[in-house]
């Protein structure tokens, strides 16, 4: 089935299409590592944005690192001369005050548009999708930032198979371009129009794909990542050699085992593992031992403050 090509006209907060209804109301299930800064960057474009979580220290840990986000660009900004401090404030408060934290999925009923991006577990989202399916309007956009899961399946969970589409954000949310939009057999072709139009309204630049492993990005980065850390099992080359060859020899901004460390060795290790299971004949599929080692001993990159390096924050320790 070919997609409708809508004339989309965009506005602050708000998404019309030729073909689609206005996007004013985003809910976003999980407010980790992803769904913070999409969240976030909902807000500062203008939406408003309804923040799920299943308990309340998972909506103050999100709350907090949207606000400690919200502030640092602020600051820069204004170090830049783009924004007056007055002006950064006044931003920062309104973004947060377009946030409503929750824990009842009975706001569902109110979105337009619908991110979940909470753990990837089939078992924990089955539920999630079967509530979202029972109370959403028949023009929400349920949408899965998942980045190894199969679509299709939390359409069928939802029991809406073409409200369903994949909107794969990227880490940091708040500063990557990226939206990959994802649609399936199934998905309506207007509806992923309006998906699209939404990842624009994001400020964001989508790329459409198909319901296929990794979709675009992760198809093509995992086996990288992975390759790096077979190299420095295999005493190729060190971990910090690596990293500055890919950096100066490739022009990339972070090397790859830095950025393996950077996005968690926890997912990277879920989706290579779910690959090697699912296709056991490709070579470019395969746990490295280091990876797995790390993995078991809980250094899992940047989150736990150690994984192929010791991390303070967001950045390398000295
Ligand atoms: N909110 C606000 N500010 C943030 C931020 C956030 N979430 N994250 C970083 N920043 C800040 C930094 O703290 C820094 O501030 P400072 O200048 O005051 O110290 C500033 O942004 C810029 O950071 P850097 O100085 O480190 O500048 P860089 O030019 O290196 O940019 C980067 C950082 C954008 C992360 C860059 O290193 C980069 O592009 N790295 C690669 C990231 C990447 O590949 N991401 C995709 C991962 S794959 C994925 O997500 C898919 C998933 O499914 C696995």
């Amino acid at each position: 089935m070919r997609a409708l090509r809508a004339q989309p006209l965009l506005q602050r907060g708000r998404f019309f299409s030729t073909t689609f209804p206005e996007i004013k109301k985003v809910g976003v299930v999980g407010l980790g590592l992803m769904g913070h800064g999409i969240a976030q960057t909902a807000a500062e474009k203008g939406f408003e944005v309804v923040a799920i979580e299943s308990e309340s220290r998972f909506l103050d840990s999100g709350m907090a690192r949207i606000e400690a986000s919200v502030k640092k660009l602020g600051e820069k900004a204004v170090k830049k001369g783009k924004m007056s401090a007055e002006d950064a404030e006044a931003a920062a408060t309104a973004t947060l005050g377009r946030i409503s934290p929750s824990l009842d999925r009975a706001v569902f009923a109110e979105c337009d548009v619908i991110v979940e991006a909470v753990i990837e577990d089939l078992a924990l989202k089955k539920p999630l999708y079967e509530d979202i399916g029972r109370v959403v309007k028949d023009t929400c956009i349920i949408a899965s930032n998942t980045s190894s899961l199969a679509i299709h399946k939390m359409g069928a969970f939802s029991g809406r198979p073409a409200q369903m589409v994949g909107l794969h954000f990227f880490n940091p949310v708040q500063l990557m371009q990226l939206v990959e939009v994802v649609r399936t057999d199934q998905t309506d072709p207007a509806l992923f129009q309006g998906a699209m139009g939404f990842a624009k309204a994001l400020g964001k630049t989508p790329v459409e794909c198909i319901d296929t492993e990794g979709f675009v990005v992760n198809r093509l980065l995992v086996p990288y990542l992975i390759e790096a850390m077979a190299l420095v099992d295999r005493g190729v080359a060190s971990a910090p050699d690596v990293d500055v060859a890919m950096k100066l020899g490739a022009g990339h901004p972070m090397g790859p085992i830095q950025l393996a460390d950077y996005i968690g060795l926890d997912t990277i290790h879920n989706i290579i593992s779910g690959w090697v299971a699912e296709f056991p004949d490709n070579p470019s599929f395969q746990v490295p031992a280091s990876l797995k080692a790390k993995v078991d001993a809980g250094q899992l990159g940047r989150k736990t403050g150690q994984g192929y390096y010791k991390w303070e924050g967001d950045k390398l320790a000295a």
